[in-house]
């Protein structure tokens, strides 16, 4: 390892990557990956606190093939940036349970993050898994395993990111200092919002613009796409503020100088929508053209995405070992329960 700073982030592997992920956190994770010793979770672990059954599982080879090219398209280098899947790392199941201890129930109960996430899956008091009440704590895991100093992610992680920064803290307190306290980066846009205007940019409510939807689908999209609703006729005076038409413009559009005629014809009642929405049309498929290129060119070699996954898996295999070696070391372990594990080990092997 070099003396660079690390960063842990990631996503669960439940579908393929939109632009709010490209504005709430890729584009961030791209530029940092120049600074920072960089790694990426593929948290499939993750995906089974709210879908666990043999349907679900059974997608998670594809879908995290699926996230390595979004990863890819949209600008991260496999030889600075270090992606693994979650579940191939044991160590991680054991500082999950470590960390368990450090953490009350109380504090994860009260998390609005996991209780939206609980509705998003139709779980009530009956059926809410002990395994989301966790979700917290594996992600503690996660960040602390390479033992992280920037976590950057969307604002509905800010929390989980606390809740690390407590488990450290009290880790380090109980046990000696082995954990730095991971700062949040929170990505600038915050939430993005969706095509129907309605609520934040998701694949469920298909309100979404993939990074891999091809030219004639962001086409469709945009046509369809909410805007002004007061507006039935172009010679109407429209509201560009808190419009998602405008706010893609302000976010895509790097021609500044029409996005600000646009904004004055609209308000005025003087441009249609046919051309407001066509040149957002352009401009995302303008932006969206090298991704797109970048995820074609890795798709069509054969085997390529795989190997970014195996690569980037052993690689942090190496990583928790070392880190679990000082976990043990630090809380005593090392001088009783894992004395038995490896001469268990050795016998098995003769
Ligand atoms: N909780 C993240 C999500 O909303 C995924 C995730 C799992 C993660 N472990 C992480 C993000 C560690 C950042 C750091 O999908």
């Amino acid at each position: 390892m070099t003396n660079k700073k690390r960063i842990l982030t990631g996503d669960r592997p439940t579908g393929r990557l939109h632009l709010g992920h490209y504005v709430g956190s890729l584009v961030n994770r791209v530029r940092l990956q120049e600074e920072y010793e960089t790694t990426l979770i593929i948290a499939d672990l993750h995906t089974l606190t709210t879908r666990n059954s043999p349907q679900d599982i059974a997608k998670i080879c594809e879908n995290a093939r699926g996230l390595v090219l979004d990863y890819i398209g949209a600008g991260i280098d496999p030889e600075k940036t270090t992606i693994y899947l979650q579940s191939a790392i044991p160590e991680v199941y054991e500082l999950n349970t470590l960390f368990e201890n450090l953490v009350t129930v109380n504090r994860l109960a009260r998390l609005p993050s996991l209780k939206d996430m609980a509705r998003a899956a139709n779980f009530n008091d009956e059926s809410f898994p002990f395994g989301l009440l966790g979700y917290p704590v594996l992600q503690a895991a996660d960040i602390l395993l390479p033992r992280a100093h920037l976590v950057p992610v969307g604002k509905d992680n800010e929390a989980h990111v606390e809740i690390t920064r407590e488990i450290a803290r009290r880790f380090n307190s109980l046990y000696g200092e082995v954990f730095p306290i991971p700062d949040v980066m929170v990505g600038e846009e915050g939430t993005l919002i969706g095509t129907d205007g309605k609520a934040k940019m998701s694949k469920s409510l298909n309100n979404a613009i993939m990074l891999s939807d091809d030219a004639q689908t962001v086409a469709r999209k945009i046509r369809t796409m909410y805007t002004d609703p007061n507006r039935i006729h172009a010679d109407i005076p429209g509201t560009v503020e808190g419009n998602p038409v405008f706010a893609y413009h302000d976010l895509f559009n790097p021609h500044r100088a029409e996005v600000e005629d646009l904004k004055a014809r609209y308000r005025e009642g003087k441009v249609g929508d046919v051309e407001v929405k066509g040149l957002l049309t352009a401009a995302l498929n303008a932006f969206l053209d090298p991704i797109r290129e970048r995820i074609a060119r890795c798709a069509a070699d054969t085997g390529r995405a795989d190997q970014i996954l195996l690569d980037g898996t052993s690689r942090m295999q190496q990583i928790a070992r070392d880190t679990l070696r000082e976990v043990r070391k630090a809380m005593g372990l090392d001088r009783t329960m894992v004395r038995v594990r490896r001469a268990v080990e050795r016998r098995s092997k003769q």
